[in-house]
Parts: structure tokens; sequence; C-alpha cells
């Protein structure tokens, strides 16, 4: 029996990725990895730092590499930054390496919980109120068919550690 599977949480800003995940990693017993925080160590900066001394297109050159390059170990609970699965093979790559779970929420929900957290984003840190929205908006609708391509989708509202643990057990 392969006893292997590394879980690769997968959505938009906001969606919960990183407290879902390091709660689920506590309850399944895995390791947890969190990619943003793993690049920042690495580098040596915030990720706002990093989009401002080298740019987007760095950042997912960085980004793609330090999900590739990582030693997982045998299981793992992943959480990924939001705009990850959207660039070069990185979803395909998730796909055939783990199980991918895209945390689903709608632009207005993503909105009232980004206001708070936006300040350490670079995408949103100067967009407010209703620009806030739409820029989520347009931006999900970009990546929504990437996120498509996870093996689980999720409800985000009111999701819990234990509702995924029961999702991962079918
Ligand atoms: C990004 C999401 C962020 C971080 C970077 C870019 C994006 O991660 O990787 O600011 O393009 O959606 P979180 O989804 O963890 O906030």
């Amino acid at each position: 029996m392969n006893n292997s599977q590394i879980v690769f949480l997968i959505g938009f800003m906001g969606c919960g990725k990183t407290t879902l995940g390091r709660k689920l990693a506590s309850r399944l017993g895995y390791p947890f990895f969190d990619l943003d925080h793993l690049l920042e160590e690495q580098a040596g900066m915030s990720v706002t730092e990093y989009f401002s001394s080298f740019g987007e297109t760095a950042f997912r050159l960085a980004e793609a590499e330090i999900l590739k390059q990582t030693a997982y170990g045998e299981t793992a609970v992943v959480s990924t930054g939001g705009g990850l699965p959207c660039h070069f093979d990185n979803m395909d790559w998730m796909n055939a390496h783990g199980k991918t779970i895209y945390i689903q929420l709608s632009p207005k929900t993503l909105a009232s919980r980004l206001e708070h957290g936006k300040e350490h984003r670079p995408l949103l840190r100067d967009k407010h109120g209703d620009e806030l929205v739409t820029f989520i908006a347009e931006k999900l609708a970009e990546r929504e068919s990437f996120y498509q391509l996870a093996q689980i989708i999720a409800d985000g509202i009111s999701l819990t550690a234990e509702r995924v643990e029961e999702i991962l057990k079918g």
C-alpha cells in the first residue's frame, strides 16, 4: 500500500489556505509547508519586498522553483500562493505529485476577508472598497479555469479542517 499523501491547498488570496492548512496538518499529523513563507525564508525578505525589488515575473519563477524543489517527504499539507496554480505547469505538477483542493469563495466574500489582510499582499495593498471587489472579481475570473483543474473543489464558506479531512478520506 502506498501511504504517501501530499495535499496542496489552492485558491485566491484570503480563502484560508494557510489557516486551514495548518489545522489540517495537525489533525492528520503531517508536516505543514507554506510556500510563501519558504520563499520569504530563502530570499531573506517579505513577498512584498520581493515584488518591489525583483518584480512579479521573478516572483513567479521563484515560487515555481520552491514548489518543485521542496522535499515534502511522504506526507505533507502544502499551502500555495494564490497565483501559483496559474503559472507554468504548476497545476499539472501538483496534480501529478499529490491531491489538489481548491477552496472556493466569491469575490465579495474574499474582498471582505481581504480588507484587513491586504497590506502584506502587493497585488492588493493600494485597492479599497469597490475597487478591491472589482479587482478580485476580474483576477478570479482569469484564474478560475486553473483552479478548476483541482481534484477536489470545496466550498470555502465555513469550511473546517475536519470537513477537509472527511473529504480526503472520501
Ligand atoms: C499572490 C498571492 C499571495 C502571494 C503573492 C501573490 C497572488 O499568496 O503569493 O502576494 O498572486 O494571488 P496568498 O494567496 O497566500 O495571499
